[in-house]
């Protein structure tokens, strides 16, 4: 089924572009060569291919038809491989203690019930020890330059992330500058 996410990324350029978004840089080195991650909402594949052109084993499921044939585009152009899978978050199947990383970068499409049990996926698909990265806007970024999130200031992870998994330990919290907010590079 065609969702609105195809429309924008009916295009012959990526829209978000092909380097990974720098949270992923920044932290995507604390996944082992090897470990299993699954990319979720990847979209055109920036993310999952820079993964996986470093040894680790992913797994990428995004909505888009559109995002996912330029993500495998871009995997084959890298020489990497990368499992894709199309599907929808609201009902995929969250196999347990199946990674040992998820990623999740701007995901803020998910409203507030649907989050919930988004996070409650995350927790029952990671392996124990496993690793969740999460990178999104602050809620004081919602209204700024990105319009999709304008409006949408409840639809944004506020607050720190730990109360929301109790099962995880050593959460971290940073802020990275981006000059465009949601887009190339951030
Ligand atoms: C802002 S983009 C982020 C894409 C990618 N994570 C990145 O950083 O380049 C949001 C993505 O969420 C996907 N998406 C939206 N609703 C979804 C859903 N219900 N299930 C799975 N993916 C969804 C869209 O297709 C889109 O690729």
């Amino acid at each position: 089924m065609a969702t609105d996410w195809d429309a924008r990324y009916d295009r012959e350029d990526y829209l978000f572009g092909t380097e990974p978004a720098k949270f992923v840089v920044a932290h995507g080195g604390r996944v082992p060569q090897g470990a299993h991650v699954l990319a979720v909402a990847d979209g055109e594949g920036r993310n999952s291919v820079w993964l996986a052109k470093r040894g680790v084993r992913v797994t990428s499921m995004d909505s888009s038809e559109k995002g996912l044939a330029k993500a495998r585009r871009l995997a084959e152009e890298a020489g990497v491989s990368v499992a894709f899978r199309i599907g929808d978050v609201a009902h995929w199947d969250w196999e347990g203690e199946s990674y040992d990383a998820i990623l999740a970068v701007f995901i803020q499409f998910a409203p507030p019930a649907l989050r919930d049990e988004i996070h409650r996926g995350f927790d029952k698909a990671l392996k124990p020890g496993g690793l969740l990265l999460m990178h999104g806007f602050a809620p004081r970024q919602v209204n700024l330059r990105h319009r999709r999130a304008a409006g949408r200031r409840e639809h944004v992870h506020a607050g720190p992330a730990a109360p929301r998994f109790p099962g995880l330990r050593g959460a971290a919290r940073g802020r990275l500058r981006c000059r465009a907010g949601l887009g190339r590079g951030a």
